[in-house]
Formats: C-alpha cells, structure tokens, sequence
C-alpha cells in the first residue's frame, strides 16, 4: 500500500506490485494460471521466500530472513571460532560458492582461505573443507527446510497433492548451493527441481508479468 500510494503520488499513472514467490514462479517456466499447485522457495540474499501458487494467486507464503547472507555471516563467525582467523563477508561468500554443500559430497572439496590471525594478528591462510562450510551453514539450511515444512503443513490437502505430482522448484542464487535439492528432498520427501537459470528467475518472471500487462492495456486501448 505505501509503495503503491508513494508511486503513484511520484507521478506513476498505473502502479502493480508483483509478490516475489510470483514472479520467480513465472520467471521459472510454472504454469501458474493453471488450477494446479505449485511450491516455489526463492533463496535470495536477504530472504528466503516460500509460495504455494494455483489460478495465477499466491495461496500461501512465508518468508524468512535466512538465505545467502546468513549463510555468509556464519561462515565467518565459524572461521573466527573454530580456526581464529578473521576473513571479511566476501570471502566467505566466496567459500560459500566455491566449496559450500548442503549434503556429504563422495569427495569432500578443499580449498586455502588467507585472513588476518585473530591472537597473533599476522596474515595467515589455512586449509579448508567442504565439510567445514557445512558445518557453518547448518543452521541456516535447518530453517529453510524447516519453513518449507511449515508451508507444506499449511497447504490445503488438494494443493498438496499436486505439489506431491509437480514437486519444489528452487529459484535465486541460493538454489545453486551444491546438494541443497537433494538435502531439502531427503527432508520432505518430495522432488525437488533447481529452476533453469535460478538467479534470473525473478527479473525474467517480472519482465514476462510487465509484458502481459502492456498487452492487456494495449487490448483495452483497442491497439
Ligand atoms: N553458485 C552459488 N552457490 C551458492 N550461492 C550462490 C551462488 N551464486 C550466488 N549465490 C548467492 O545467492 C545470493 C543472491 O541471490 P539472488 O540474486 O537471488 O538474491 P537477491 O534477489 O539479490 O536477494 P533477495 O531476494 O533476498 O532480495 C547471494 O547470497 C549469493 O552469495
Ligand atoms: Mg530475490
């Protein structure tokens, strides 16, 4: 309302809002017009956003502000802990990147990080795991899931069986965390699909409902 009401004060002749879980939905290729129940959990920076879609309607969300960042900051609070060394938020969202996973990997990743020692103060570098990162990013990933749990619980029993049929697509740039489809799946035992380019699912889903409005007006405007 207050976006809408400072938009529209600002000049703007025609204001939407499009919920986030929509438009990642839509930018992910799910066919939400349809009756059909549909599950998206777009894993952002800042928040992690859950949506249950039929008829072209969010039914149900939820949103968290666990997703990437939370996940970087326990990164470096783990490193501080476990290994006294300090490293700053893009570092450990480089680990994260590079050697973070949600499950055991048959083959565990290493890589070196350098920071500054936090008793001597000296630059040092160590040796790191993908188990480590997992370990740091527990937490984070237990509230996903857990969120996810909760929306499931809430999801009207015919919804719900659809999303048994369709499974959870997983959208923003923390669908790319290595294994976090597997995880989440293991957990409530549904499938779950990462969204063909997941960090362009929004803009592409915004950029598609912006177009289908211009059509609408333009259909209205007789053009
Ligand atoms: N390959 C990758 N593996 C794990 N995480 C990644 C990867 N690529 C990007 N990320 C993480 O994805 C997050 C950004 O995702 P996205 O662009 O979807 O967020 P956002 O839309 O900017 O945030 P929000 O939706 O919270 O406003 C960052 O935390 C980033 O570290
Ligand atoms: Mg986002």
């Amino acid at each position: 309302r207050a976006v809408k009401d400072s938009a529209e004060n600002a000049g703007a002749r025609y204001v939407y809002l499009i919920e986030e879980p929509m438009a990642a939905a839509i930018g992910a290729g799910i066919p939400v017009k349809e009756p059909n129940g549909n599950l998206v959990v777009d894993i952002g920076g800042g928040t992690t956003e859950i949506g249950v879609i039929s008829l072209g309607g969010l039914v149900l969300s939820k949103s968290i502000r666990v997703a990437g960042d939370s996940m970087d900051q326990a990164i470096v609070d783990y490193i501080k802990k476990n290994f006294n060394l300090l490293i700053g938020d893009r570092i450990a969202e480089e680990l994260k990147i590079k050697i973070g996973t949600a499950i055991q990997l048959d083959e565990e990743l290493t890589t070196t990080v350098r920071g500054r020692d936090q008793v001597e103060g000296t630059l040092t570098s160590i040796e790191i795991t993908s188990e480590h990162i997992r370990g740091a990013m527990k937490d984070s990933l237990e509230e996903i899931a857990g969120a996810l749990k909760d929306v499931l619980e809430q999801t009207p029993p015919e919804l719900a069986g659809d999303i048994v049929e369709n499974g959870i697509v997983l959208t923003g740039g923390g669908a790319l965390i290595r294994g976090l489809d597997k995880y989440l799946s293991d957990i409530v035992k549904l499938p779950v699909y990462i969204a063909e380019d997941p960090l362009l699912a929004v803009a592409k889903g915004t950029g598609i409902a912006l177009d289908e409005l211009d059509m609408l007006q333009q259909m209205a405007e007789g053009k």
